[in-house]
């Protein structure tokens, strides 16, 4: 008898598909590569832009009109603008702020740690990455806890390459936090994108390996962990879009783009400024 438990995966060539959600995953084609390369590019600069504004004094809001203002200037557009009602470039999500942080009057200070996370669309395609930041000095705590969740995401990249599963990107994920005595959040995950913002698969940071969709070249989606420096349960404010940790433990995220290859992965959302763990680099 065969296991019909687990429904067979589903792929399709992206070119064949329409685009719009479909419960199946697409595979897209070797040039397809560049597009993704450009908006990834768009998306890491955007990033590196805002280095030198992260610091004391500087509220939320100024941070999100320098990152719009450059993705327009270099002929891109904020993929969040618009996006189920979110009115902004980027997320900015501080201390025990999981993710979706809304930026407004809040003024960032000392000992502060800020994710910034943005999404630029240069010509149809989807850049989506995010990083962490300290505030002047911060808790040694603090510093590993993004120390923690930036090896989550590379330990899991590492592992991307046809033939690997998404439940080993989920397992090493919430292996590297758990030996940690932390914990991974359960309520959002990664996602293909493309010419889609989030499109399937969903890229839980947890699981088993062995288990869930095969890798195959062609594949594009996020992995973007974050992590916990207590329980991994998170609540939602009243906005509507900012979730917190419930036990008010600080959270840390990190998200690059990729794709998969004939033989690994390719990211496309590297720091061309080599500022992959910004915190470790102080705005000057
Ligand atoms: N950039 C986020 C992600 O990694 C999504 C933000 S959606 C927004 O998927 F509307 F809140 F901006
Ligand atoms: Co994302
Ligand atoms: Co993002």
């Amino acid at each position: 008898m065969t296991d019909t438990s687990l429904p067979e995966t589903q792929y399709i060539r992206a070119k064949d598909a329409p685009q719009r959600k479909i419960g199946v995953i697409k595979l897209y084609e070797p040039e397809d590569f560049e597009g993704m390369r450009r908006a990834g590019y768009i998306a890491a600069s955007c990033l590196d832009m805002l280095h030198e504004h992260v610091k004391a004094g500087i509220t939320t809001e100024a941070l999100d009109t320098l990152a719009r203002e450059f993705i327009y200037d270099h002929g891109a557009t904020p993929a969040c603008i618009g996006y189920r009602g979110y009115q902004h470039t980027v997320c900015t999500s501080i201390n025990h702020v999981v993710c979706h942080g809304i930026p407004g009057e809040k003024v960032l200070k000392d000992g502060d740690i800020i994710n910034i996370d943005v999404t630029a669309i240069k010509d149809g395609w989807h850049g989506d990455t995010s990083r962490m930041w300290a505030v002047g000095s911060v808790s040694r705590k603090a510093e590993r806890l993004m120390d923690l969740t930036y090896e989550c995401l590379m330990k899991a990249i590492d592992l991307v390459k046809p033939g690997a599963h998404l439940g080993d990107i989920g397992h090493a994920c919430q292996a590297h936090a758990e030996a940690n005595r932390c914990s991974v959040v359960r309520d959002f995950c990664g996602h293909g994108l493309g010419q889609l913002f989030h499109d399937e698969p969903n890229v839980v940071h947890f699981g088993t390996p062995g288990t869930g969709p095969e890798l195959k070249p062609g594949m594009f989606f996020t992995i973007e962990p974050m992590v916990n420096d207590g329980k991994p349960g998170v609540k939602l404010l009243s906005d509507g879009w900012t979730a917190v940790t419930r036990d008010r433990s600080l959270s840390a995220q990190f998200e690059h783009s990729m794709g998969v290859t004939e033989d690994g992965v390719e990211l496309f959302t590297v720091s061309p400024a080599g500022l992959h763990q910004p915190y470790k680099t102080p705005a000057a």
